[in-house]
């Protein structure tokens, strides 16, 4: 059949951008007039099945620059500068991605999936057929499985985009992977605005019910180094979901009025994660979800982060209805990290926007089902500052 003037439209449009996508890279390569925003793709040598990890740099003219790999789409590095100008790393990893392959991150900067955070019993019932997934936390399953998401290799490709310099992570997960239904196509993209912006789009559809819930599990020290016990946190929530000993929600959405969970106005973490509240017990500090105050769906500020030192911020936005916030109370200095860093106990902690953990066991949470001829659709927005 002859080809419509669309189609040849589009296959000019296509050549066009596969053209602008090999040049943004060869170009990049070459010495930047200095503030010019860039993407750089580098080969490493390392094969994950059958597939070379990649690692990708996004600059801004404001000197803010993140480092990203097809390996469990894990940012490796986030530079930006503290007050007076000196820029720092204020996420927690390692240097080398060969490194991550060992299996023993937990999660710095990964992707989390199929399901971010824990499902109870690690099963689930969907459409009345139950499914049993890896017990990965004790009874529970969590963050995907003994494989998830943060532990392959996705695809990268920068990508031309209007609002920033961006890079493209996909992905199929296959149907019955860590025992979820359903081949799970993604798409993660990061990019990064001249705002100091880093925006996290999410995409997934599937080819049977299933559910989903993607975050990104970034561990952030506004110092660059320490605990992060002096940092100031406002999270815009008036309720939380309690858990249970093994971090399971009750199903309960109880006010923070009163607890050591209200962060409604700006609190030193320090000042209350030594709490005797029994909730504060089973996490051993803070490992919770707090139910986000948002008029209507959309982008709304889920928390606002500054370390007083430094003089950095983060503003964190989202268009989903939960956000985990774990004070890295699990970190215990066996891993040492980026410059040599020994991660004690709450060196960095983790900002994670979600749906509810568990909510496939929860008929009152918000769903996270997903359906064949659904799209997936939520976007995260991390903005760095200085004040
Ligand atoms: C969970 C913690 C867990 C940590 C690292 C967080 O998202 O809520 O309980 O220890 O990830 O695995």
């Amino acid at each position: 059949m002859p080809k419509s003037g669309y189609d040849n439209t589009l296959s000019a449009m296509r050549t066009l951008l596969a053209v602008a996508a090999v040049m943004s890279v060869a170009l990049t390569a070459a010495p930047q007039p200095p503030g010019k925003p860039t993407v750089t793709r580098t080969p490493t040598q390392i094969d994950v099945d059958g597939k070379r990890i990649e690692v990708f740099t996004l600059t801004n003219a404001a000197g803010v620059e993140v480092t990203a790999m097809t390996y469990g789409a894990i940012i490796l590095s986030w530079k930006t500068p503290d007050r007076t100008g000196k820029s720092t790393d204020i996420v927690l990893g390692f240097e080398d991605p060969a490194r991550y392959l060992k299996g023993d991150s937990p999660y710095f900067g990964a992707i989390v999936g199929r399901y971010g955070n824990r499902i109870g019993g690690a099963r689930f019932v969907l459409d009345g057929k139950p499914y049993a997934l890896a017990a990965n936390d004790g009874p529970n399953h969590l963050h995907g499985g003994k494989r998830g998401f943060d532990k392959v290799i996705w695809d990268g490709e920068p990508v031309k985009d209007s609002r920033g310099v961006s890079v493209a992570f996909t992905r199929t997960s296959p149907d019955g992977e860590e025992g979820y239904p359903g081949a799970l196509t993604m798409r993660v993209t990061y990019t990064l605005t001249p705002k100091n912006e880093l925006i996290v789009d999410y995409l997934a559809t599937t080819d049977k019910p299933t559910v989903v819930n993607l975050t990104q599990h970034s561990y952030f020290n506004l110092a660059g180094d320490g605990d992060i016990l002096g940092h100031e946190l406002r999270i815009n929530a008036d309720r939380y979901t309690p858990v249970d000993k093994t971090l399971i929600p009750t199903g309960e959405l109880a006010p923070v009025e009163g607890t050591p969970f209200d962060f409604r106005k700006p609190m030193r973490i320090g000042a209350r994660v030594a709490s005797e509240h029994p909730q504060m017990q089973f996490g051993r500090g803070y490992d919770h979800n707090w139910v986000l105050a948002r008029a209507g769906a959309g982008l709304s500020v889920a928390a606002e982060l500054y370390e007083p030192s430094s003089g950095r911020s983060l503003q964190v936005s989202t268009t989903e209805p939960g956000l985990q916030f774990y004070s890295g109370n699990f970190l215990d200095g066996t891993l040492t990290g980026k410059g040599n860093r020994v991660y004690k106990h709450r060196n960095g902690l983790c900002l994670e926007t979600q749906h509810f953990p568990d909510s496939p066991n929860k008929a009152s949470f918000p769903t996270t089902v997903l359906r064949p001829g659904e799209k997936y659709r939520t976007q995260t927005v991390f903005v760095t500052g200085v004040r």
